[in-house]
C-alpha cells in the first residue's frame, strides 16, 4: 500500500508561503503537517495560530497539527479553529493524556499521541486503543534537517506489534530525517504516514519528491 505523505511546512519558504501551499495543493501530498513549537518543550520557536489562520483556508489538504508545546490541552479550541483534522500532542507534555485524547475527540478532531526518541513504546499500551494515530519522532523534535535515528526502525516494529496485539486501528506516523533513503526501512517496519520537511521543500522538484516518497 502507498504511504500517506504529510509534508512538513517547517521547511517551506515563509517569505512566499502561497507558492508552497499551491505546490502542496497540486501535489500528491495527502495531508499538510504543521509544527508548532514554544521554545520550552523544544529548544526552538516556529509559528503559531495567527500565522496558521492566515493560510489555513487556502490549503486543500487535511491539516496534521504537531504541537511541540507544554500544556497542549490549553489550545484544543485554537487548533480546532484552524480547521485541523488531526491534533498530535506529545506523551511527555501531558500529565493526563487520557483526558486530553478524549477532549480532542469531543472537539471533533482525531487525536494522535507523539513520542520522543527516548520514550518507550510500552508506555502507550493504555492509550493505544483510543488514538487515531501514534507519531514516532525519528529525530529529537525542534528542528528540521536532522539525521534519522536508526533505532526508530525497531521502535516502529515494536509499536506495530502492540497495535496488532491490542486490535487497535491506530496509524503509525514517523517524523524527522525521512528521505527516499530512510523511508523504505521505516515503512517496512510498519509506518503508514511519512512526514517530510527538507526532503520535500529543499528538493529541486518538490512535487516529484512527494511522488517518490508516496511510491515507496
Ligand atoms: C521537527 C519537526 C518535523 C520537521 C521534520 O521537530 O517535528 O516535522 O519539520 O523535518 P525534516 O523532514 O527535515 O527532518
Ligand atoms: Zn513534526
Amino acid at each position: 500500500m502507498n504511504s500517506i505523505i504529510s509534508p512538513s511546512l517547517l521547511a517551506a519558504d515563509f517569505g512566499n508561503l502561497n507558492k508552497d501551499i499551491q505546490m502542496i495543493n497540486e501535489s500528491e501530498a495527502d495531508w499538510l503537517h504543521l509544527d508548532i513549537m514554544d521554545g520550552v518543550f523544544v529548544p526552538n520557536i516556529s509559528f503559531g495560530f495567527p500565522v496558521i489562520n492566515s493560510f489555513a483556508n487556502k490549503v486543500e489538504k487535511p491539516l496534521d497539527v504537531h504541537l511541540m508545546i507544554v500544556h497542549p490541552e490549553k489550545f484544543i479550541s485554537e487548533v480546532k479553529k484552524t480547521g485541523a483534522k488531526i491534533m498530535n500532542v506529545h506523551y511527555e507534555a501531558c500529565t493526563h493524556l487520557n483526558r486530553v485524547i478524549h477532549e480532542i475527540r469531543e472537539a471533533g478532531m482525531l487525536p494522535a499521541v507523539t513520542i520522543n526518541p527516548s520514550t518507550p513504546v510500552c508506555l502507550l499500551r493504555d492509550v493505544i486503543e483510543d488514538v487515531y494515530m501514534v507519531l514516532v519522532m525519528t529525530v529529537n523534535p525542534g528542528f528540521g534537517g536532522q539525521s534519522f535515528i536508526e533505532h526508530s526502525v525497531s521502535k516502529v516494529r515494536e509499536l506495530k506489534k502492540l497495535i496488532i496485539e491490542t486490535g487497535s486501528k491506530a496509524l503509525i506516523e514517523v517524523d524527522g530525517g525521512i528521505t527516499a533513503e530512510t523511508a523504505p526501512r521505516i515503512k517496512e517496519a510498519g509506518a503508514d504516514v511519512l512526514v517530510a520537511g527538507s526532503a520535500v521543500f529543499n528538493a529541486k522538484d518538490p512535487k516529484a519528491a512527494i511522488h517518490l516518497l508516496k511510491s515507496i
